[in-house]
Order: structure tokens, then sequence, then C-alpha cells
């Protein structure tokens, strides 16, 4: 559907994304999480991270009413694809928590948006932080804290020693997380002023 609006509107040049998306099929690469935790835990976030890449990407289409509708489907979607996922995270962590806690740290600590394989994803992804699509503070925000407070990780109960570690570094890293964000919000304010 992006892609139709892309390609009709001429937002991208209609050369170039077939290019790039020949390209990226060809090489046939996407994320590949260890196990079943570590892929539940894995598309939990990135799910909800497309969506609000997605809606705010729809938020920048000021004068484009049909752009906005694409994005703003196109996010519900991934919504609902982040809730299932989501919960059938919560159900894992029901299951097997000790494991769980493990595969969080480790896609926490390593997420990515799927991006590889992508011609120049690592300038897109530029593109789309300085544009305020995609940044910390939001992964921070409106990914990571809302994921794993539907978790409840501080509240599980039988972990294993190594998965009590796991979770301890999984809130260390949490802590870092914010304060990274919140260095970055408070940076961009300060480049923000000194252009105005
Ligand atoms: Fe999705």
């Amino acid at each position: 559907m992006i892609r139709d609006w892309a390609l009709t509107t001429r937002a991208i040049d209609p050369t170039e994304l077939e290019d790039a998306r020949r390209v990226q099929m060809k090489l046939g690469e996407v994320p590949q999480p260890e196990d079943l935790t570590d892929m539940l835990v894995y598309t939990s976030l990135q799910e909800l991270a497309t969506q609000v890449a997605h809606r705010n990407t729809g938020k920048e289409l000021e004068k484009d009413k049909m752009g906005r509708r694409v994005m703003a489907l196109v996010a519900g979607d991934e919504g609902l694809h982040h809730e299932f996922y989501s919960g059938l995270a919560t159900a894992a962590f029901e299951v097997d928590p000790s494991s769980m806690a493990i595969a969080s740290l480790r896609q926490l600590k390593g997420f990515k948006m799927p991006g590889t394989g992508i011609p120049n994803f690592e300038e897109h992804s530029r593109h789309i932080e300085k544009a305020g699509i995609y940044d910390i503070p939001q992964f921070y925000e409106n990914v990571v804290t809302p994921t794993f407070d539907k978790w409840k990780i501080n509240e599980l109960t039988n972990l294993s020693d190594e998965a009590e570690v796991a979770r301890d570094k999984v809130n260390r890293h949490l802590g870092l997380l914010a304060r990274v964000a919140v260095r970055y919000q408070e940076r961009k304010e300060e480049d923000q002023e000194k252009t105005t």
C-alpha cells in the first residue's frame, strides 16, 4: 500500500525505489533471532517501533490527506502485529519466565530495526532520525517502556540464577536507555536553539 502511494504520488523516485527493492529481495536478508523466545521479544519491539515510525511519517504528510490515511492504516496494522506478538510473549513469560528474561536482555541490548539488505539503510536511518520520525527517545518511551510494562518482568518469580542476573541487567539497560534518551532530547533542543 505504501509502495502504491509512493509510486502514484512520485514521493520517491520510482526507478530508485524499484532498484532498491530488487536488491533487497534478491539478498533475502531478514532478522534471524536465535530461537522462539528471542523471536517473540524481537518482534514485539519491532512491530511497535514500526507503528511509531509509520504514525510519525503520516504526521509529516500535512498536505497529503491520502498519504496520511495510508500511513495511519499501515500503522494500525503494525499495532495489531505488536498486540499479537507481545501477547504471545506474555504467555511465554508464564510458561518459561527464565528463558524469556534471558531473551529480553539479548534482544533489548541488540535491538535494531529490520533493514539489513536495504541499500543505504544507515543513511536512510539518519534521515529518519533527523526528521523526528524515529529516534532514541521514541524507542525508549513509545516502544520499550510500554512493551516491558506489559510484561512486568520485576514481578516474575522462580527465575533461574542466570535469569535473575539477566533481569537485573535488563533493568540497568532500561535505566541507561532512559538517560541516553534524556540527553539526546536535550542535545536536540540545544541544536534547535542554535539554529533559530
Ligand atoms: Fe508488522
